[in-house]
């Protein structure tokens, strides 16, 4: 039946590994993974709920779920999780699996090409199975619309044949529950957001609860870890766990080459220094953009393409790479005339704002 859909390797198709977006980036700061940190990663997954660390929210709503369900034998409701990237979407998908005794199906909107190979993973759950649709925005039209069937009436219509001859045959699947994890759930069509029962917004975690997930770590990796170093890495993590875990990584390697293997206040310093990551969390590419804005254009405004020429980069690097975390840090201003260095960019870089009346925050 696959053959419909001219999927009859589905099974290579669905499982592929998409790299993310800026995966190739040398940068520490930044929030996507590759393929090698996932498995770095994978080593320091939280299993069950009661060690994932922060979203307190979330976490005791999604605990309530899990648990009716279980005292119910029946599948829960679909789960939709959103949120930046690196914040847990992954974890907390295996998480559900793990919660409910379930086996878990991984595969991600990318990664589905055809609504067929859709439909091949679909008509294979077992009940109660767990079928993780990660990036579940970059699914293609055809393959969203067999997905909201089968996740409202446990359906899925099978096409057999091709061309005029061609018939859909409806295939009915046993209980299961989707975990739809996005980037961006403002890009996920109303009918498919609809069809979640439950969705579960992550936000960047305090430094407090990044600590816990930096001492959590060092734990499983077997390093000590001092109080004020967790504190100092934290601090320069971005609100994301993925960043802290792999700041603590490269800390580890400093201290193992240069320290004497302790993970100390001055160890995390020199290492970071090192990686040319700032105290805020800030990168070379972040500082250039920064520096340039607050030096060269005098705060600003200046245009996007004007200033990646003077950092010598792409507009879209600077615009989707650099500057979304300026602007959440509040050192960078976007205005109708461009970008405008705000008080704190200042501050940062240890420059005085030019006199009142030069700047629109002067
Ligand atoms: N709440 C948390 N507690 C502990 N570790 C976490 C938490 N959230 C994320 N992590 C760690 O951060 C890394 C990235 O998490 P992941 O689930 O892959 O993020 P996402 O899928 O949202 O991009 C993983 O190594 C994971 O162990
Ligand atoms: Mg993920």
């Amino acid at each position: 039946m696959a053959d419909a859909y001219g999927a009859d390797d589905h099974e290579e198709l669905t499982t592929e590994r998409i790299p993310a977006p800026g995966g190739d980036d040398p940068s520490l700061v930044r929030s996507a993974a590759d393929d090698l940190e996932r498995a770095a990663e994978a080593a320091l997954r939280p299993r069950r709920l009661e060690e994932f660390v922060g979203q307190r929210v979330v976490r005791e709503q999604l605990s309530l779920v899990l648990q009716a369900a279980l005292g119910r034998g029946r599948a829960p409701d679909h789960v939709l999780l959103s949120g930046p990237p690196g914040l847990g979407k992954t974890t907390l998908a295996m998480i559900i699996a793990a919660e409910l005794g379930a086996p878990l199906r991984v595969t991600s909107g990318p990664a589905i090409q055809h609504a067929g190979d859709l439909a091949a993973v679909l008509s294979s759950l077992d009940e109660g199975e767990v079928l993780f649709l990660d990036e579940i925005h970059r699914l293609a039209r055809p393959a969203e619309e067999l997905l909201y069937v089968a996740m409202e009436d446990f359906r899925v219509d099978v096409v057999v044949g091709k061309g005029a001859g061609a018939s859909a045959i409806p295939l009915s699947l046993p209980p299961f529950t989707v975990v739809g994890a996005t980037t961006r759930a403002g890009l996920l069509p109303a009918p498919l957001r609809d069809r979640f029962g439950f969705t579960g917004h992550l936000d960047f975690y305090s430094s407090e609860e990044l600590e816990r997930v930096l001492v959590r770590s060092a734990g499983l990796l077997g390093v000590p870890l001092a109080a004020d170093a967790a504190a100092e890495i934290a601090g320069r993590s971005r609100g994301t766990p993925r960043i802290a875990n792999r700041l603590l990584r490269r800390v580890r390697d400093w201290a193992q080459v240069r320290g004497d293997g302790t993970l100390s206040l001055a160890a995390a310093r020199a290492a970071l220094e090192v990686y040319e990551v700032d105290a805020l969390g800030l990168d070379r590419l972040d500082r250039a953009v920064l520096t340039a804005l607050c030096t060269r254009f005098g705060g600003g405004p200046v245009g996007l393409t004007t200033l990646a020429v003077a950092v010598g980069e792409e507009p879209e690097t600077v615009e989707t790479v650099a500057e979304p975390f300026l602007v959440r840090e509040g050192l960078v201003g976007r205005t109708p005339r461009g970008r405008v260095a705000m008080p704190g960019a200042w501050a940062h870089l240890g420059l005085t704002p030019p006199a009142a009346g030069n700047t629109l925050f002067g």
